[in-house]
């Protein structure tokens, strides 16, 4: 069979060598095809593992981790969300909204860790973006390519991948998102600075990481937890919500019984952003001052001083923040 000339996409790129792809009888292939990577259900499986090669189960962090999202991929969807419901519910969260709001036409987004896919999903229905959604675990990717399917969302693509492996060519993203991801990882900065060579000049990193003070609470909750079981779940503002019986697993497993979280201040998440040639931009919640719901994410802001970073992240213990699982989102753009 033989293999187009053009590369499949400018922006995915062989993982192992960063040399181009090119479609080959539903494979993607490099040029001289000593790599290939399968297609299956549109879904490109671009992962690769080099602490794990054979690709079977293995104690090392991230198949750990694989293994535990296969099992409950995490946030799932409810049975009844159709589209229509869906961006509604979304729409509630100001962090989506805004993104949808603000993010300019032509975007090339990628997130990383998109796990099903609901924010890729929803910004691909929603913004004029070309949108990469890729996460390291396959039966999330599957739940998320369902869903874009049923829906008919376009501009959207689903692949598998390493984020310590990319298969997205350096530089070449005006956004990366990564909510809720790096912090899973053996090694969050690592992490951070491997996918922050994939934004471009001027292009913009939004990074969700839980946060040292503002998860205090989660931290107790887990405690209780840990000792008592489920018995104590009531205490979570988050299982008081009308959800699935799958999306309450997912989140117990996510918050309660993770085989690996860490968790990171702001003023720890700039130091990374000045090694990888970031400045500050924002924050969710805001450094000084409340987050109002017209807040400008891209609109460069104060990262104020150490001890402002600090009461910021103490006044979360305080908030819908530090009751929902302390994650702290700070928004970055590459100098
Ligand atoms: C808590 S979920 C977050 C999903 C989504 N971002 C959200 O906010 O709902 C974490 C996701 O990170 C993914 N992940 C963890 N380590 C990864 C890695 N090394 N490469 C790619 N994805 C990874 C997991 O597969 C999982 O889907």
């Amino acid at each position: 069979m033989s293999q187009s000339t053009k590369p499949f996409d400018e922006n995915l790129v062989c993982p192992v060598t960063g040399e181009a792809l090119f479609l080959e009888a539903g494979e993607l292939v490099t040029a001289d095809g000593r790599h290939r990577y399968t297609v299956g259900e549109d879904i490109f499986e671009l992962f690769v593992n080099p602490e794990a090669p054979s690709g079977e189960k293995s104690s090392d962090t991230t198949g750990r981790v694989q293994d535990f999202y296969t099992d409950a991929p995490f946030p799932n969807y409810n049975d009844f969300d159709d589209m229509a419901v869906f961006v509604e519910r979304a729409n509630k969260g100001v962090f989506a909204r805004l993104l949808r709001k603000q993010i300019p036409m032509n975007t090339r987004l990628l997130e990383v860790g998109c796990g099903t896919g609901q924010m890729s999903n929803y910004l691909a229905a929603t913004t004029m973006s070309h949108v990469y959604a890729t996460d390291m675990t396959l039966a999330s990717l599957k739940l998320g390519m369902d869903f874009a399917r049923k829906n008919s969302i376009k501009g959207i693509k689903f692949i598998q991948m390493n984020l310590f492996n990319p298969c997205i060519k350096k530089r070449s993203m005006d956004l990366v998102i990564s909510n809720g991801v790096l912090h899973h990882t053996a090694d969050t900065r690592a992490a951070f600075l491997s996918i922050a060579q994939l934004v471009k000049p001027g292009g913009y990193i939004v990074v969700g990481l839980y946060n040292k003070i503002g998860r205090l609470r989660t931290d107790l909750r887990r405690h209780l937890f840990n000792l008592f079981g489920e018995r104590i779940l009531f205490l979570d503002p988050h299982l008081r919500k009308d959800l699935s019986p799958e999306k309450r697993r997912a989140w117990i497993l996510d918050q309660y019984c993770h085989p690996q979280e860490s968790k990171h201040t702001i003023s720890e998440t700039l130091g990374w952003f000045a090694e990888a040639g970031f400045t500050f931009v924002s924050s969710i919640p805001n450094i000084i001052g409340t987050f109002s719901a017209e807040e400008k994410l891209f609109e460069p802001k104060s990262p104020g001083t150490g001890f402002d970073r600090f009461l910021a992240e103490v006044g979360m213990l305080f908030s819908q923040y530090g009751s929902e699982g302390g994650l702290c989102i700070v928004i970055g753009r590459k100098t």
